[in-house]
């Protein structure tokens, strides 16, 4: 299965992807969290991309192009994988077309009052990477990770001007992927806004009864 998760920022592609990638043994691929891992080892690309994303822009199109290249090559997607953030704008797809054809494009659909919310309150661990929602999924200690005992930090991006960026930066040059994939008749919508089992099991089920 060869799928991409489309949405605006605070969706829940992350948690989905996360709870898909269980369930059929696929990786979940994130130019998001691959993009943070490379800032926090500060290498060259790391460098790069920091700036775009703490003032909430997207980090030009060849650098995750080329990201998405070297990844999809590994032995581990040949079996299928799951694309979290990938592509987000057009460019991006046409790219990956040249790459690999997709079986699924989901579109995980939000409206911004709730994604502000859910970014305001999210904290991920800083050493396994859980994420937890200050209010929706608390975790049981204040701060601290209930699987590693990690501190729980909020990601610079998820300031509440920031947010606002990102936002603007989705409706101008991700939104237009809505239409194209339309056009391709690979688009299919998941209600974003329901409970995470709910968009879980709707996911699912467009997946399943293609
Ligand atoms: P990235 O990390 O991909 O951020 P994003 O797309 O903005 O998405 P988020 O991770 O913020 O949200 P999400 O939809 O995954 O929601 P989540 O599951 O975490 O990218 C960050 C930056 O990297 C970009 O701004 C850009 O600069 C750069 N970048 C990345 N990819 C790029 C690309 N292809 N091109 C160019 N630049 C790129 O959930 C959010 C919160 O809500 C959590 O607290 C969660 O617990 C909670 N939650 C989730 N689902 C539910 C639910 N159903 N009910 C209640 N709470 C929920």
């Amino acid at each position: 299965m060869k799928l991409i998760l489309l949405g605006p920022p605070g969706v829940g592609k992350g948690t989905q992807a996360n709870l898909l990638e269980k369930k059929v043994q696929i990786p979940k691929i994130s130019t998001g969290d691959i993009l943070r891992r490379e800032i926090q080892s500060q290498s060259a690309l790391g460098q790069k991309a920091q700036q775009f994303i703490n003032d909430g822009k997207l980090v030009p199109d060849e650098v995750v192009i080329g990201i998405i290249k070297n990844r999809l090559q590994k032995s581990d997607c040949r079996a299928g994988f799951i694309l979290d953030g990938f592509p987000r704008t057009l460019p991006q797809a046409e790219a990956l077309k040249t790459i690999t054809p997709i079986d699924h494009v989901i579109y995980l659909k939000g409206n911004e009052e709730e994604l502000i919310r859910r970014l305001e309150g999210r904290r991920t661990c800083s050493q396994c990477a859980k994420m937890y929602h200050v209010t929706f999924t608390p975790p049981k200690k204040e701060s601290v990770c209930d699987e590693c005992g990690g501190d729980l930090i909020q990601r610079k991006d998820d300031h509440r001007e920031t947010i606002s960026k990102r936002l603007q930066e989705y409706d101008r040059l991700t939104k237009p992927l809505l239409e194209y994939y339309q056009k391709q008749e690979s688009l299919r919508e998941v209600d974003g806004l329901a409970s995470v089992e709910e968009v879980f099991k709707n996911l699912l089920m467009k997946v399943e009864t293609k």
